[in-house]
């Protein structure tokens, strides 16, 4: 695949995605009740981070179980994480950040991949390698809707998937920019529902925010 054909792949992806759950599981034996009580809001597109030691295994078992969940691999820190996530066969990769040895790999990877940016300069290494779908993180506290507006100036033609501190209150606000083609946040998931195996509740979440947006 040429890499305009992984990027438009990439952003096709999220827009469709419209809110992209990032999703942290302790328990291996949650990934798949979890996956499926998001697909039954409506919520297809799952961020898997690599934040504990069950992600790998757990992105393994939604993908074998839940099929109409759309699974990627998040907290993407290195090439080493970037080619795991590629030999998984998941969809897409996300990281919070880049590296020039992260961007490098991406390149050569086959794995739709959006580096995560947070000002102008990253931003920069990001397009020169090709990626003009970036996560902008941490999207509130790295200046927010402002902070997203001031580098849509220089850079009209990158797309964004805002992430960090966003949640039901602000997604549509978020969504509304025409630079922004999906958000991303773990209030769709929250810990203490998992927890507490709350998927019923977990599913409601999915569906109010859906609703709120489809509303918006
Ligand atoms: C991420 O990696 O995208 C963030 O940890 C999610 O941020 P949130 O918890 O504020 O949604």
């Amino acid at each position: 695949m040429t890499a305009t054909a992984k990027q438009d792949q990439l952003t096709a992806l999220f827009k469709a995605a419209t809110v992209i759950p990032v999703l942290t599981i302790e328990r291996l034996e949650d990934a798949v009740p979890l996956a499926r009580s998001l697909v039954a809001g409506g919520v297809r597109t799952l961020e898997v981070t690599l934040r504990t030691s069950v992600a790998i295994e757990a992105a393994r078992a939604m993908m074998a179980e839940v099929p109409d969940a759309i699974v990627g691999i998040g907290t993407i820190l290195n090439p080493n994480d970037l080619a795991r996530a590629e030999k998984l066969g998941v969809k897409f990769g996300i990281s919070p950040g880049l590296t020039p040895d992260l961007l490098k790999a991406a390149t050569d990877s086959a794995l739709p991949f959006a580096p995560g940016i947070a000002t102008a300069s990253e931003l920069m290494m990001a397009l020169a390698q090709g990626f003009d779908l970036a996560k902008f993180f941490p999207a509130e506290q790295a200046g927010g809707i402002k902070g997203l507006r001031a580098l849509g100036g220089p850079f009209p033609n990158v797309r964004f998937c805002p992430t960090g501190g966003v949640g039901e209150a602000n997604a549509a606000t978020w969504l509304a920019e025409p630079n922004v083609v999906a958000v991303g946040g773990s209030w769709l998931c929250p810990t203490a529902e998992v927890r507490a195996g709350n998927w019923a509740g977990i599913t409601a979440i999915c569906q109010r925010t859906l609703k709120a947006l489809k509303a918006a």
